[in-house]
C-alpha cells in the first residue's frame, strides 16, 4: 500500500515534469525528470515494493545476464573449502592451480585455440586495454583503425593513446545503419599497412550490428596489420573457430553469458606476443599479475560449456523471441523503426527500437522501469548530464524519438514479451486490438 503511494508520488512528479514542457519553464524539464527519478529512488529505498507477484521482465541481457545456478554450483567449493593460492606449491595451491588450468582448456577447446593463447583477466574492459596499449608498445603501432561506435573500453584507450602522441586514430566510414564500409576499411589498411592495428568489434552491444570478422581478419593478415576484435557480445553466442579466422586478439567476458562478473579472458595468437598491462607476480605466465579469481575462472568455463553445448538451440529460441517482439511491436505501433541492421547481419540477442515521439517519449524508459520492465535507454538525448548514446548519435538518429534497446536471453519467455507490448501500446494510447489488427 505504502509502495503504491510512493509510486503515485513519483508518477505525479513525472506528470509535472511533462506538463512543464508546455509552459515557458520548459528549460527546467530535464531537471524535473531528474528530480522525479530521485524521488522514485528514494521512495523505493525507504518503502520497497510489497507485492512480489508482479511480473518482472529483464530485457537488458546485453548489459549483463543472470548467473546460472549450475555455474554457481561449480564456483561454490572455491569460495569455501578450496581456497588455496594457486601460486603456492602445497596441496591447497596445487588444487586451485589445477582448476584454473582445467578451465583454460575448456575455453581453448570451444574456440579451437591452444591453451597457451588464453589469458584470464577481469573482463572485457581489461582485455581491450591490454591489447590496445600493449600492442602499441610491443609492435610500435602508429595507426589504429577503429570505428566511432566501438564500446568505450576501446574508444577511450584509443583516445588516450592518441592524446599521448603514440598513435593516430582513423575512424572507418559507416553506412546510415552503422555497417562498416569495407571498401573504406580496405583503403585505410592499404594506406597504413604494417604499422596498423585494426580494432573493430564483432557485434555492437547497442544496435547488434555484426562485423564480417573473417573478411576483416583475412584483409589484415594479407596486409600484415594486427587485428583485435572485441568479441564480448558474441563469445558463447556464436561459434568461433580461431584456426579458421586469423584474428590476432579477441576478448571475452563471463557475465555476458550467465557467468560471474569481474572475469574474462583475452586470446593472444601464439605468434604474437604482448607485454603485460599489470605488473607484479608471475601469474598467467607473466602476462597478468595478481592472484587469480579462481571461482570466477571456474564459473567462466562452466558458463562457456553450458552455452556451447546448446548453442544452436539457444540461438534459435532467442532469435525467435527477437522476431516475435519486433513483429508484435510493429503490429501495435506501426511507426517503429529498428536502429542498426535487422536480420542475419545482426546479433540475435539485441533489438534496438526507435519509437515515435510524443509528449511522453522522454519518459519511456522510466515508464518501463516503473512497470518492472528492464531495458536500456540507448537514447540520443543530449539533455542535462545525460550525453546519450555515442552509437545512436553516430547513426544520426532523430533525437526526438525514443530509443530502447531490448536484449534477450534464454530465460525470457513469449509471455514476458506480450506484457512488454501491452505496456508499450498503453504508453502510446493504443488499445491492443487496434494495434495488432486482430
Ligand atoms: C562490446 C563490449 N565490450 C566490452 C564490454 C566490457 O566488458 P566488462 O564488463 O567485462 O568489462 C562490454 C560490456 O558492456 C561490451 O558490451
Amino acid at each position: 500500500m505504502l509502495w503504491l503511494n510512493c509510486n503515485a508520488f513519483y508518477n505525479c512528479a513525472f506528470s509535472l515534469a511533462n506538463s512543464i514542457h508546455l509552459t515557458p519553464f520548459h528549460n527546467i524539464k530535464p531537471f524535473t525528470i531528474a528530480l522525479a527519478l530521485k524521488i522514485r529512488n528514494f521512495t523505493q529505498a525507504i518503502c520497497p515494493p510489497e507485492n512480489t507477484d508482479v511480473m518482472k521482465v529483464y530485457l537488458d541481457n546485453a548489459a549483463t545476464t543472470a548467473l546460472d545456478s549450475s555455474v554457481l554450483e561449480v564456483m561454490m567449493p572455491y569460495l569455501t573449502e578450496q581456497y588455496g593460492n594457486p601460486s603456492s606449491i602445497h596441496g591447497f595451491g596445487r588444487e586451485t592451480k589445477a582448476a584454473i588450468e582445467k578451465s583454460r582448456k575448456v575455453i581453448a577447446k570451444y574456440l579451437n585455440a591452444s591453451v597457451g593463447e588464453i589469458f584470464f583477466t577481469s573482463g572485457g574492459t581489461e582485455s581491450a586495454n591490454l591489447v590496445l596499449k600493449c600492442a602499441v608498445e610491443r609492435y610500435g603501432v602508429k595507426h589504429i583503425i577503429t570505428s566511432k561506435i566501438e564500446h568505450h573500453c576501446v574508444t577511450h584507450p584509443v583516445e588516450e593513446l592518441e592524446k599521448a602522441g603514440k598513435i593516430k586514430a582513423h575512424y572507418v566510414q559507416l553506412d546510415e545503419n552503422g555497417r562498416v564500409v569495407y571498401e573504406d576499411l580496405e583503403r585505410l589498411v592499404y594506406q597504413y599497412g604494417k604499422d596498423v592495428l585494426v580494432a573493430l568489434m564483432h557485434a555492437n552491444n547497442e544496435i547488434g550490428n555484426l562485423l564480417d570478422i573473417e573478411r576483416v581478419a583475412q584483409l589484415c593478415s594479407e596486409q600484415g596489420a594486427l587485428f583485435f576484435s572485441d568479441t564480448v557480445q558474441t563469445i558463447a553466442h556464436f561459434p568461433l573457430d580461431l584456426q579458421k579466422t586469423p584474428v590476432h586478439f579477441i576478448s571475452g567476458s563471463a557475465h555476458k553469458f550467465h557467468g560471474p562478473k569481474g572475469v574474462g579472458f583475452v586470446f593472444i595468437r601464439s605468434e604474437k606476443q604482448l607485454c603485460p598491462l599489470i605488473h607484479g607476480g608471475s601469474q598467467e605466465r607473466n602476462m597478468r599479475a595478481g592472484t587469480e579469481n579462481i571461482y570466477g575462472i571456474v564459473g567462466l568455463a562452466k558458463a562457456m560449456e553450458n552455452s556451447y553445448n546448446h548453442i544452436l538451440e539457444y540461438h534459435s529460441y532467442i532469435n525467435d523471441l527477437k522476431s516475435y517482439l519486433y513483429t508484435e511491436l510493429k503490429n501495435a505501433i506501426p511507426d517503429i523503426k529498428v536502429n542498426g541492421v535487422y536480420g542475419d547481419e545482426s546479433l540475435y540477442t539485441v533489438l534496438n527500437v526507435s519509437f515515435p515521439a510524443n509528449e511522453n517519449s522522454d519518459f519511456l524508459i522510466y515508464n518501463l522501469d516503473i512497470n518492472n520492465i528492464a531495458a536500456s535507454a540507448g537514447s540520443a538525448c543530449t539533455s542535462g548530464s545525460d550525453q546519450g548514446s555515442h552509437v545512436l548519435r553516430e547513426l544520426a538518429i532523430d533525437p526526438s524519438r525514443a530509443n530502447v534497446r531490448f536484449s534477450f536471453s534464454r530465460h525470457n519467455t513469449h509471455e514476458e514479451l506480450d506484457y512488454v507490448v501491452q505496456h508499450m501500446s498503453k504508453f502510446y494510447g493504443i488499445t491492443q486490438e487496434q494495434g495488432s489488427g486482430h
